[in-house]
């Protein structure tokens, strides 16, 4: 019953890291052009690091170019700005990712400011976010953050077209809820964004066709905040302990999956839904990025 109810975000990525393995070796063949993606990791976060060393290798097995820069814990804003600078400026470089978060010292807003806006395949420099929300379009489209763009695509997998339908996203962050909730409207849906201080959570969210979570609180949303048939998109990663087992511990989302599936007419697992649409995204972000920079269509993935 329950297994064709599980959005298998880990299949769907590893589909969409297939064809961009396949148009890479298509723009080298037809273009000479080799997509780079460099990536700036600034301290040593246990959890970047995971990340960092999972997007390098996906890069480099996709056929890109992976440049990876790591810096001391100690680095200056000034000394990151000038290796943007630096990056901006190579132009085997068409992709540029600030690893978050960064260190106190350090100012997120002034780097994201720094990274040339066509460079930009996080999406969140204030050119490609101004662009996604007036739905700019052609020569002026946006880098869209990977996170939201990846969970967009298991929807439209899933559900075909999303017109008419009631969304609503919990969670407003920069990196997931607003940028979520801007493509959600260039979808047609009808779109609330819930957080912490919104009045009785759960009867807004029994309003939604489409259920985001992306709040960061393990199991937060129950079974009977869930309208029965919707499509639940969880985006949360929470390391919590295992009961019983002494210092072991194990990944799970926002959303109490297992009471969830009996009522939800589809949900993402946590691990292996949204989680690994992220980097493929990002391989998809830079093709585009890449392409842009030379002139030539980006490829319909
Ligand atoms: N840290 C957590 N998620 C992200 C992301 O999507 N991009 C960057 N640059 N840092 C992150």
């Amino acid at each position: 019953m329950s297994e064709d109810k599980i959005i298998d975000g880990k299949a769907f990525a590893a589909g969409l890291r297939e064809r961009i393995g396949r148009e890479t070796a298509r723009l080298k063949a037809e273009h000479d052009l080799v997509p780079g993606l460099a990536v700036v990791l600034v301290g040593e976060n246990p959890a970047s690091q995971v990340y960092v060393r999972n997007k390098a290798r996906q890069t480099a097995e996709a056929g890109m170019r992976s440049f990876e820069h790591k810096l001391p814990p100690e680095t200056g804003q000034d000394e990151l700005l000038a290796l943007i600078d630096k990056l901006n400026n190579d132009p085997k470089v068409n992709g540029i990712l600030v690893q978050l978060p960064l260190p106190d010292q350090i100012s997120e807003q002034a780097v994201i400011d720094a990274i040339d806006p066509d460079k930009d395949v996080d999406g969140f420099h204030i050119l490609n976010v101004g662009r996604l929300s007036t739905g700019a379009t052609g020569a002026s489209a946006p880098l869209i953050p990977c996170t939201p763009l990846g969970c967009i695509m298991l929807l439209k997998d899933r559900l075909g077209s999303l017109s008419g339908l009631n969304a609503v996203v919990i969670g407003r962050s920069n990196i997931v809820g607003k940028p979520m909730a801007q493509l959600l409207i260039r979808e047609s849906c009808t779109v609330t964004v819930a957080h912490s201080r919104t009045r009785d959570l759960p009867a807004v969210a029994r309003g939604a066709d489409i259920l985001v979570a992306a709040v960061g609180r393990p199991a937060m949303i129950k079974a009977d905040w869930i309208k029965p048939g919707a499509t639940v998109i969880d985006v949360g990663i929470n390391r919590v302990p295992v009961e019983g087992e002494d210092g072991k511990t194990r990944i799970v989302g926002d959303v109490d999956t297992q009471a969830a599936l009996e009522v939800a007419g589809a949900i993402t697992p946590v691990p292996g839904g949204v989680g690994p649409m992220t980097i493929a995204v990002l391989l998809a972000n830079t093709l585009t990025a890449a392409c842009r920079q030379k002139g030539i269509e980006p490829p319909e993935l």
